[in-house]
């Protein structure tokens, strides 16, 4: 346990208030497939996610500065090690910062059906999981708890936050995927698209939350993307396999997954994280 006021637990993360302005980020193991959480940690899972977002903040350090402070702090539980961040507790932005440099998931749908993304026109001849001419900002608002976020335009953003400061997470968002993109293509990762959360802390706009992990983003094995079909998850295809050879009709609760599945997943969220950074998961805090 942890003796610090609890603030708040999500899909992911528990969160509690470590004083001075500044939040503990605890991050679990648990995987959410087609929306819905499983009853099985994925081993790491949690030590990957953190891993992988400081490796993003460092490397990004001179475009944006970021809420994370320390991945270590005393007195906490040791199955607690290398799933902690220390943060800023910031101003969060009331829209999540989604860039996309392929077309796939809600864009294609609304792209397929109106020829628009986020109600702006695009090229025609474009396939499912085709490559866009160029990243796209397209935002969402928040949704509250058990609604779906909704696609807005970047004229909403600017009704939303102001024009200076939908332009600033607009620009910062861009280049903060270019620079993950092109990293992550060397490497034999396609990132499809992300979602950033940005806040502001002493009138600062700063990366939060998680930064291109396999949970914020869709990642893509490079050589399994087709333009006209889906690309497997680089990540979570051995769950949704599973789930979809079940016929499971994607409501909770889930069906138990097989330790050969756990295992999978396990080793493709350590394989992102090691590809990505070129780091080994067995150097970081309390990775098995
Ligand atoms: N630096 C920060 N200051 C305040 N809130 C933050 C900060 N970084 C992340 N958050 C918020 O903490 C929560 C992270 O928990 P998570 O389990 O990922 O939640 P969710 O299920 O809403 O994605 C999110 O609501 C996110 O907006
Ligand atoms: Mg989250």
């Amino acid at each position: 346990m942890i003796d610090l006021p609890h603030l708040y637990s999500g899909k992911v993360r528990d969160i509690y208030d470590a004083g001075d302005g500044t939040l503990l980020m605890v991050t679990s193991d648990r995987i959410s497939a087609f929306d819905v959480v499983m009853a099985e940690p994925i081993p790491n899972k949690g030590r990957v996610l953190t891993a992988t977002s400081a490796f993003w903040f460092e490397q990004v350090a001179d475009i944006v500065g970021s809420h994370l402070i320390a991945t270590e702090m005393d007195g906490l539980p040791d199955d607690m090690a290398g799933r902690v961040m220390v943060c800023r507790k910031a101003e969060m932005l009331p829209i999540e910062c989604i860039v996309r440099g392929y077309i796939t998931g809600s864009a294609w749908k609304e792209y397929k059906k109106d020829g628009t993304m986020h109600g702006s026109p695009l090229p025609a001849d474009l396939l499912e999981s085709s490559q866009l001419p160029e990243p796209v900002f397209t935002p969402s608002t928040k949704a509250e708890i058990g609604d779906h976020d909704e696609n807005i335009s970047f004229d909403d953003a600017v009704a939303l936050i102001g024009k200076e400061l939908a332009t600033q997470a607009r620009d910062v968002s861009l280049e903060v995927y270019r620079r993950g993109a092109a990293l992550a293509a060397e490497r034999g990762i396609v990132i499809a698209d992300t979602k950033f959360e940005l806040g502001v802390v002493d009138g600062q706009l700063i990366l939060c939350d998680e930064v291109l992990t396999p949970d914020s983003s869709r990642f893509w094995p490079a050589d399994q993307w087709l333009p006209g079909s889906t690309p497997p998850s680089f990540d979570k295809q051995p769950v949704r396999d599973y789930l979809e050879s079940l016929g499971w009709n994607k409501q909770p609760p889930p069906p138990p997954l097989p330790a050969e599945v756990v295992a999978a997943t396990s080793n493709r969220y350590t394989e992102a994280y090691e590809r990505l950074s070129g780091r080994r998961l067995a150097d970081w805090p309390g990775a098995s």
